[in-house]
């Protein structure tokens, strides 16, 4: 496989490195998302949560993670990428902590509150850190390193719940040991270089940039010098956050807003969270019900590391394209299995194939490349803050989502509810297919120069420049 033949080169090695301790954030933002939904069964009857409590457990990690979104998009310019993610680790040990050790329903909300600022900034700095160490040719795989780390972390939760299931203080373990990787990151990330484009840009250190890229580029110098020219081309333009809305950078934002916004209202995390249940309704019993789910877990990251050895290689959009394709085939079918009696008394397995396809479409489609091209078409003035609008609407979409679910199944049915779905998948597929832009191979100045029809040198990749 290419991509891994490439990252034995000591540069890419060097920067896959990075990549891996930067998605330790991915991690947690899985490790939570994955551990919620069984450290409730346990937490309810311990803590007295009823049904008000219960959506409040769930839905302030997701409130949090809002503000955490918008706070990081000033942060990661102020004091850079690497500092905004060793906070980030450093307050999710405390919220994991302080989850472990709350004694009513209103502490542990407020402390998944607090878990939710680090999740909701580790979410876009991680790929922003990446994409901007990251080589052209190798970016999309080493920036869904961070999809990777969040379908190992919804894995490992899943584990998890299975094995402390019946041990004492079960929910507090699972929750507590957050923590562990939390550290991991904030100690990871201490030691860390920053990025060559935040260095120029917010540092005014071409120096110390040049150190990181030569590392990163296997000291061709050649090829640094000139990736240090363009960045500091359109560093060089006045930043202001009023650019947001210049018309250039809005239809860029349009797209961000629809892959965050299309990302979530597909449905994905009513599988992540419900899928034992989506598996009862359909007549698992709860045993295989949470086997079954174990294997929808597993599908996603196998599915992520898929998209990771081709996405440089095919592109963003063959990917986007083909996985939300699937996610509407699924969605369909789900919904015809739930429609017909005769279907559930005779072809349960229906049910969990339909959701294998699925959780497969999203892992190697819209899960991946929202993340990553998020991190690749704004321009680097307004890059921190672009990220941050488009992750507040994609934890904003989830809380939308996750808390209409059940409540839709009851009354719009079932069968409703995945057809609904469905066609927001139809409406996804026109949007993706008529405005996301192909950002394969590119440099990011180079993007940048394409999408905001910049007349300056770095809008062509220049003729003869070296292959990074
Ligand atoms: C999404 C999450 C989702 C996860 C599932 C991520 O890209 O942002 O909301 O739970 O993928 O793998």
């Amino acid at each position: 496989m290419e991509f891994v033949r490439e990252l034995f080169k000591s540069g890419n090695a060097f920067v896959a490195r990075l990549a891996l301790i930067a998605g330790i954030g991915g991690f947690l933002f899985g490790y939570d998302t994955g551990v919620v939904g069984g450290a409730l069964l346990f937490v309810k009857k311990d803590l007295h949560a009823g049904n008000l409590g219960q959506q409040a457990i769930v839905g302030s990690i997701l409130l949090g993670a809002m503000f955490g979104a918008v706070i990081a998009g000033y942060l990661a310019d102020a004091i850079s990428r690497k500092w905004t993610k060793v906070i980030s680790g450093s307050i999710y040990v405390f919220g994991a902590l302080a989850s472990a050790v709350s004694m009513t329903t209103w502490e542990l909300v407020g402390s998944r509150f607090v878990l939710g600022l680090s999740v909701g900034t580790a979410s876009f700095v991680g790929p922003l850190y990446i994409s901007e160490l990251a080589p052209k040719r190798l970016r999309g795989g080493l920036v869904s390193f961070n999809q990777l780390m969040i379908t190992s972390g919804i894995a490992v939760a899943y584990l998890v719940n299975y094995f402390l299931k019946d041990a004492t203080w079960n929910w507090r373990w699972m929750l507590g040991l957050g923590a562990v990787p939390g550290l991991a990151l904030a100690i990871g990330m201490f030691f860390v270089p920053h990025t060559p484009r935040w260095l120029i840009e917010e540092a005014d250190d071409r120096e110390a940039a040049d150190e990181v890229l030569m590392r990163a580029r296997d000291d061709d110098e050649e090829q640094v010098e000139e990736e240090l020219d363009q960045i500091e081309e359109v560093a060089k333009e006045e930043a202001s956050l009023r650019e947001l809305f210049a018309p250039r950078v809005r239809k860029m934002l349009l797209v961000g807003l629809g892959l965050a916004i299309f990302q979530q209202i597909v449905g994905i995390n009513t599988v992540i969270y419900y899928a034992p249940t989506i598996l009862s309704f359909a007549g698992a019993g709860a045993g295989s019900a949470l086997a079954m789910t174990a294997v929808v877990g597993l599908t996603n990251v196998l599915f992520t590391i898929v998209a990771i050895l081709l996405i440089d290689k095919l592109g963003r959009r063959v990917f986007l394209l083909v996985g939300t394709g699937g996610v509407i085939v699924s969605l369909a079918a789900l919904g015809v299995f739930f429609v017909s009696k005769s279907l559930q008394h005779s072809a349960g397995w229906l049910a969990l194939v339909s959701l294998i396809v699925y959780i497969a479409s999203f892992a190697v489609g819209l899960g991946p490349v929202f993340w990553l091209m998020i991190s690749e078409i704004y321009p680097l003035r307004v890059r921190g803050p672009a990220m941050s609008v488009a992750t507040v609407a994609n934890w904003g979409a989830n809380f939308l989502v996750s808390f209409t679910f059940l409540t839709l199944t009851t009354t719009i049915t079932k069968e409703g509810t995945f057809w609904l779905y469905g066609a927001i998948g139809i409406a996804a597929f026109a949007f993706f297919a008529t405005l996301v832009p192909e950002t394969k191979g590119r440099s990011l100045e180079a993007i940048e120069g394409d999408l905001t029809s910049l007349s300056g040198e770095h809008g062509r990749e220049r003729v003869g420049a070296s292959a990074d």
